[in-house]
């Protein structure tokens, strides 16, 4: 307990292949993936990591078949209209990255609802990515640190790496010390590149739909036992962990 990473980010990743391999139809994953999120979410808030970052949707996920982006939008709207009173009370706060602009108005009335009546809350701090992509948040920021250059705002020799953290949609947010993905990929898929600079990333066979707390207690444990060294050499590491 006296080394749980501040933040976890997941790519919930598999929800496809497991419905195809109980010969259902995909979304009949996406629905059971839900069950899977509330139970990690709750896992989290009871061991009190600070953040968790769930990447929900994609921006190259629009390219999905209409049928399935629509039925994932539908599952949205519903979801985060009934799990607003679980949110409060567990005293988890919800936040949002990502172009919510393309998602449909009732996916977005539900979202700014939800953001509102959770703001007060000083729990675990949820952040879904839906209709993000790394890439899309990046260039967001050279735009708008190009257009403060411009007005003035901000001088061009002083940008430094806190300077592009602020204008990044996690600013408020530490970089994910663990990263999980689940379903077997190996890839990051677009999924805060900047931020997972120095994550530990964790990869599982386990599909979405069967992950768990105890796949969460897992993977924690295994991050637990990396040496994280950032550029330094293990002796440099060991002689710290002596002095603390
Ligand atoms: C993850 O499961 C959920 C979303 C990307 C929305 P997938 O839908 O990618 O499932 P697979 O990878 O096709 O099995
Ligand atoms: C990444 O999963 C996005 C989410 C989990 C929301 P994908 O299933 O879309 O990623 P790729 O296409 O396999 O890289
Ligand atoms: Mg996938």
């Amino acid at each position: 307990m006296q080394r749980l990473p501040t933040h976890i980010a997941i790519i919930m990743d598999g929800n496809g292949r497991w419905a195809k391999e109980q010969g259902e139809d995909r979304l009949y994953g996406h629905l059971h993936g839900v069950e899977s999120v509330r139970n990690v979410v709750e896992g989290a808030a009871e061991l009190g990591i600070k953040y968790l970052t769930l990447y929900a949707f994609s921006t190259e996920n629009w390219d999905r078949p209409e049928y399935e982006v629509s039925g994932l939008m539908e599952l949205l709207v519903d979801t985060i209209h009934n799990e607003v009173p679980t949110l409060n009370k567990n005293n988890i706060k919800l936040h949002v990255i990502g172009d919510v602009n393309m998602l449909p108005d009732a996916a977005k009335n539900e979202l700014t609802q939800a953001l509102n009546e959770t703001s007060a809350n000083t729990g675990l701090n949820l952040i879904m990515a839906l209709s993000y992509s790394s890439r899309w948040e990046i260039v967001n920021a050279v735009k708008q640190i190009a257009a403060d250059v411009q007005e003035g705002k901000l001088v061009n020799s002083e940008i430094t790496q806190q300077t592009v953290q602020q204008y990044l949609t996690t600013k408020n947010f530490p970089d994910p010390e663990l990263m999980i993905r689940t379903s077997g990929e190996f890839r990051i898929s677009n999924f805060l590149l900047y931020q997972l600079a120095y994550a530990e990333l964790y990869f599982t066979n386990t599909r979405w739909p069967d992950f768990r707390k105890e796949n969460l207690y897992t993977a924690i444990l295994d991050f637990q036992g990396r040496e994280r060294r950032f550029g330094k050499t293990g002796e440099q590491i060991k002689e710290k962990e002596a002095k603390s």
